[in-house]
């Protein structure tokens, strides 16, 4: 029967503009009529159309995932899109389309997230559009997309009843081809390129334990088949492992919050070597010992320290780059290291041109990610295969290799305060304030501490040198303590408060404080200087990781 397309009228919806990572909504405005469909559309009118164009398209399973990589398929085709490559049952997780993008030459990628964010009916659902790089869109063609969704006046479709997707193999709608693919097979194949299979092999054959969380998210299935199938972990190695819906009715955030089952695991009497767990969409990772965590800063440094035991890394560290609230542990690594050390804004988008410009090999964030130029996103399970691989040719277990780390570079105390759901005029008027004292700063004794600097973070890209302005306040004390102060720009809800606290303690310093009492001096400079708790009313974060 020959496909049918139709021509809808529509009308620009207001707040379509991506934030850090996308367009993220509450999941029932998705679902509103026209809501998905007028953003896709600008999407492919803004990056010049989608005629005979390939892309990948595949999400985290959540809630509407379904639905929502039906209607991008239907688009796509009525579009004109030449051919689609598609994660079968529509799940993908975040790295693998960053993979399929740069392996096949595609024009880009859908993917279907909001990454950490709960899902289900009542949680969150986001779209984002990759670049043929592999990478998170850069601001230069958000803008076109958001300004097409402002002036959109008709989305087209194919009128088809559901494409199937539950099977890996080939259809199509009208002329564009649909190949439907096994979500994990080409991703495992890029894992197996970078890493040493062999010795990770040899780790679990010598008994060594670990326990993944999948969270009920989508790196469940690539877990279980690279760590249980392939490198012959024990069954029942990754718990939480069927992607459902809404995620267990859970939060797909590996932290110590939210991933509290893998906590109280690793903290237990006869707790596993290795402890991991990965975000909705898998590009996060939390990273444990027995009895202890890994910050995600720290994670960075031993990573970047100890990839030489990598195949893919051995010689080929050109450079590291972290965004500016990531603590400063990796900088100090790779001063001895010789090679180049990038601050950049929040957001993995600000990773890609120093990725593709060769400039950086491994990159990280405070908030769980960590990667490397394989692909153009953060990769959660990368993060873990690359400590598999270290833990495997090392012979230190996690706790002696931090400790080792502190001894030898120091320990910068790091945790980050969320203040959620703050008014949003009420968090504008704090960080405005902020802004507006920032220059008398300098020299202000704040408890035990003095201010040395004080500055609003704006980011001259290396490469295109792009200027990003306005990326988050931040104070530094003498003897090296800083706060770093800056609104999300993920949440659905209000406005989230991040105040990142950071202490350096040096070599032959105390490395076994507890770190909420290591970071209190820094805290309360932060609450005095930026009055949080006179302006939220709020007397702690609700959320610290
Ligand atoms: C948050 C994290 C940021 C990360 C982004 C997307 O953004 O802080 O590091 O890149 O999610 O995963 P934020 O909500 O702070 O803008
Ligand atoms: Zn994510």
């Amino acid at each position: 029967m020959a496909t049918s397309y139709a021509t809808v009228q529509t009308a620009p919806i207001d707040g379509q503009k991506p934030g850090t990572s996308g367009l993220r909504k509450k999941t029932a405005v998705f679902r509103n009529p026209g809501y998905l469909e007028n953003f896709v559309q600008s999407v492919f009118d803004g990056t010049g159309g989608a005629e005979g164009k390939t892309y990948v398209i595949g999400g985290d399973g959540r809630f509407f995932n379904a639905e929502a990589v039906d209607i991008i398929i239907r688009m796509a085709a009525a579009n004109g899109a030449a051919r689609l490559i598609v994660g079968q049952n529509g799940l993908l997780s975040t790295p693998a389309v960053s993979n399929l993008i740069r392996k096949y030459g595609t024009d880009g990628g859908i993917i279907l997230s909001a990454s950490h964010n709960p899902g289900g009916e009542t949680g969150d659902f986001g779209v984002k559009f990759n670049a043929p790089n592999g990478g998170p869109a850069p601001e230069a063609i958000t803008d076109q997309i958001y300004d097409r969704t402002q002036r959109i006046t008709e989305y087209s479709i194919a009128e088809q009843v559901a494409c199937p997707v539950g099977q890996p193999g080939r259809f199509t709608v009208g002329e564009t081809l649909v190949d439907v693919i096994d979500p994990v097979a080409d991703y495992e194949a890029l894992m197996q390129e970078l890493f040493d299979f062999d010795a990770i092999r040899a780790l679990f054959a010598g008994g060594f334990r670990m326990c993944f969380d999948a969270m009920h998210a989508v790196t469940g299935p690539y877990a279980k088949r690279i760590l249980e199938d392939t490198l012959g972990a024990p069954k029942g190695t990754v718990i939480n492992a069927i992607p459902s819906p809404d995620f267990g009715g859970g939060h797909p955030d590996p932290n110590p919050v939210w991933a509290s089952q893998l906590v109280g695991i690793m903290n237990g009497p006869d707790a596993p070597d290795f402890g991991a767990a990965s975000d909705g969409d898998g590009d996060r990772n939390m990273i444990m010992g027995r009895g202890t965590f890994v910050t995600p800063s720290d994670s960075l440094a031993l990573l970047t320290a100890h990839a030489h035991l990598a195949p893919a890394y051995a010689g080929k560290l050109a450079g590291v780059a972290r965004s500016m609230p990531t603590s400063q542990a990796v900088d100090l690594v790779a001063e001895r290291l010789a090679i180049p050390c990038y601050e950049t804004p929040t957001g993995w988008k600000f990773f890609g041109n120093l990725l593709d410009a060769g400039m950086a090999t491994l990159c990280g964030e405070e908030s769980a990610g960590t990667g490397s130029d394989h692909i153009r996103e953060k990769d959660g399970l990368w993060a873990v295969l690359l400590w598999l691989n270290i833990l495997a040719r090392d012979g230190r277990n996690i706790v002696q290799l931090q400790q080792d780390h502190w001894r030898s570079f120091g320990r910068n105390y790091y945790a980050r305060h969320d203040y959620e759901e703050i008014p949003t005029e009420i968090a504008n008027a704090l960080m405005d304030s902020l802004r507006a004292g920032l220059a008398g700063f300098a020299g202000t004794e704040v408890g035990s501490l003095r201010v040395a600097a004080a500055d609003e973070f704006s980011y001259d890209d290396p490469v295109d040198h792009s200027l990003t302005e306005g990326q988050g306040v931040c104070i530094s004390f003498d003897g090296g303590a800083r706060v770093v102060l800056r609104l999300s720009g993920t949440g659905t809800q209000g406005a989230t408060l991040r105040v990142y606290l950071e202490r350096y303690v040096g070599k032959d310093g105390d490395h076994g404080m507890v770190v909420h009492d290591a970071l209190e001096p820094v805290l309360r400079a932060a609450d005095s200087l930026a009055r949080i708790s006179e302006r939220t009313g709020r007397d702690k974060a609700d959320v610290i990781t």
